[in-house]
């Protein structure tokens, strides 16, 4: 971790405070003053600050129910951030391991742990997530297995990967992918000449929406600890 990320996640300063503290020579790592903002640094190093040995806060691990016409950033945009939902501190240190479009509805999860995310986000991980799809039409016989061998998305090489459809009424069906495209499930459907009219992430690996929308819980430990391979 860059040595001003650090001094902001152990201390109340902001990255332009800690910066200059750095700067002034106030912050050292293992005895030596390290003027560098930049500078890697490692937990197992000893950072002071006027002497004071810091300890980086813990990582957060947050669901939430992301509301329809909220975005997955952390500043406003056309709409609002999801960000708005909590009511914590420092919401710019936390970033969303995989984001949803600004109708889509569900399961997001945030943290400010980055390698946790990636984790989740990676490709090879193959991290299951279960969509609840509201259909313009019918879903055709031959869907299921088209989406089973995988589609040729508009604009890309690569088919898609294996995916799972269970059809729950005619217009709603689950489906259940393992990578994470840009809007990867509209395509899939558009692929296959229908038209998604609502679209809800209900799972990510073992994780379940179980609160309400506009809520959020911190993860259990298990849930954490559920996305290491
Ligand atoms: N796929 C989409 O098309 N949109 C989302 O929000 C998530 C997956």
């Amino acid at each position: 971790m860059r040595l001003d990320k650090f001094v902001c996640k152990s201390t109340a300063l902001t990255r332009s405070e800690a910066t200059a503290q750095i700067n002034a020579g106030r912050v050292k790592v293992n005895g030596e003053a390290v003027v560098k903002e930049r500078t890697q640094v490692h937990e197992s190093n000893r950072i002071t600050q006027d002497g004071v040995v810091l300890a980086p806060r813990p990582f957060r691990y947050i669901l939430l129910h992301k509301p329809a016409g909220t975005v997955c950033s952390n500043i406003d945009e056309a709409y609002p951030s999801v960000f708005r939902c909590l009511d914590l501190e420092r919401t710019d240190e936390l970033h969303i391991a995989g984001r949803l479009d600004a109708d889509t509805t569900g399961l997001v999860l945030i943290t400010d742990d980055g390698r946790w995310s990636f984790d989740i986000i990676r490709p090879d991980q193959r991290c299951e997530k279960v969509y609840r799809v509201g259909l313009s039409q019918p879903i055709a016989d031959d869907v299921a297995d088209r989406f089973k061998r995988g589609l040729s998305l508009q604009g890309e090489d690569q088919l898609t990967l294996p995916a799972r459809l269970q059809i729950v009424t005619p217009t709603e069906v689950l489906l259940t992918i393992t990578e994470g495209r840009f809007h990867q499930v509209k395509r899939m459907f558009a692929a296959v000449g229908n038209r998604v009219v609502s679209l809800h992430r209900e799972k990510i690996g073992k994780i379940n929406l179980d609160i309400d929308v506009g809520q959020w819980r911190a993860l259990t430990e298990d849930e954490v600890l559920s996305f290491s391979s």
